[in-house]
């Protein structure tokens, strides 16, 4: 068999392409929007793409899925309980996806999403027992996948999922869909491992069902334009601009010491990026909230003629949403440094309640 991993350092995320050296067939899984690399490593090692296979409908990319498939003439697969707006062929847990000789076994791990499923991988040549999990976002390298995309049983049943992961033999190989980024909350960032390994010293996983439900209740912010990247992902809207717009890096920053001053002159428009549930604990005064996952949807809201200060909680979020607005053609993007933690601590007055909302 042919094996490779593809490593997304914008979001985060692998992608894998799975063939056999006989046939001659493969198949891509979790493919990125930008599908020239699966196509030129086909055509490098005389390679026909006959699956283009998605874990789950992702929350924080968007996904190269039907794009490959027109561009291959491959069936394109997902979950039979994917609420998409576009024909796939529908997967059921047992069943069998055939690369050549190749064995893809579909297990369905719902919790991350109700469509989530995890691939075992065998090859008969060498085993009849599976060499590989594809595991999605159910089984990260040192977490678990956030359970709050799947609905109101969804950290009950990433637990049972991951159960059902558990019950591999130690030496199965992980290979997730994601090493960092916003799906988890604290992957190791590396790229695999193996179920013994992630059985043993996973701290997610030596948590009972009672702790495991507890730390779900405390998700991570969701992912910069989240709602615009499922809506394009589920088929209900064309957000592929997203998609080709660049995350700009270098990003003007301010500092929380430099920035009182820097207000009173240029009387920007403050743009918190954060949760609700967060702006409403304490905001720079007259800061407007738009959270990051609704910023491409609402774009409209943030004005292009006035200087704009990005603010989350502690700098990271207001970087990359800074960068998207750079990258949209927003000319007087800043973000401040430290954020509103930051803020807090060097003992500046914040506001409360939900008043400034944008
Ligand atoms: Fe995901």
């Amino acid at each position: 068999m042919y094996f490779k991993q593809f490593l997304h350092d914008e979001f985060g995320c692998s992608s894998y392409f799975i063939a056999s050296r006989f046939s001659r067939d493969a198949a891509v899984i979790d493919p990125q929007w930008e599908v020239q690399p699966y196509l030129d490593l086909a055509a490098e090692r005389g390679y026909t793409i006959r699956a283009v296979i998605d874990t789950h409908l992702h929350a924080d990319h968007i996904s190269g899925n039907r794009r490959l498939a027109a561009a291959t003439g491959a069936t394109l697969y997902l979950h039979e309980a994917a609420e998409v707006h576009f024909p796939f062929q529908p997967l059921r847990d047992g069943e069998v996806v055939r690369v050549g000789q190749i064995e893809l076994h579909v297990v369905h791990t719902p919790g991350h999403r109700p469509e989530a499923i995890s691939l075992l991988v065998v090859n008969p040549l060498r085993s009849p027992e599976p060499s590989m999990v594809l595991s999605g976002d159910t089984l990260f390298v040192g977490d678990v996948g956030r359970p709050d995309f799947g609905g109101p049983e969804g950290a009950r049943q990433q637990y049972a999922s991951i159960q059902r992961l558990l019950g591999l033999a130690d030496w199965v190989e992980v290979f997730p869909a994601h090493f960092e980024g916003s799906c988890g909350k604290g992957m190791c960032g590396r790229p695999s491992s193996t179920i013994g390994f992630e059985r043993r010293y996973n701290p997610i996983l030596q948590l009972s069902r009672e702790q495991f439900e507890q730390a779900a209740s405390e998700p991570p912010a969701r992912p910069l334009n989240m709602t615009a990247i499922l809506a394009m992902n589920q088929g209900v809207a064309d957000y592929r601009w997203v998609a080709t717009t660049p995350l700009v890096e270098a990003v003007p920053e301010i500092t929380v010491e430099a920035a009182p001053a820097w207000l009173q002159e240029h009387h920007p428009f403050i743009l918190d990026v954060r949760e609700p549930a967060e702006y409403r604990a304490g905001h720079l005064p007259g800061a407007v909230l738009l959270p990051q996952a609704d910023l491409a949807v609402r774009l409209a809201e943030v004005p292009r003629e006035r200087k704009v200060l990005v603010v989350c909680a502690a700098g990271a979020r207001s970087r990359r949403a800074a960068g998207f607005l750079l990258g949209c053609g927003f000319p007087q993007v800043t973000s401040l440094a430290g954020g509103t933690n930051g803020w807090r601590a060097a003992g500046l007055p914040l506001a409360t309640g939900t008043l400034a909302e944008g």
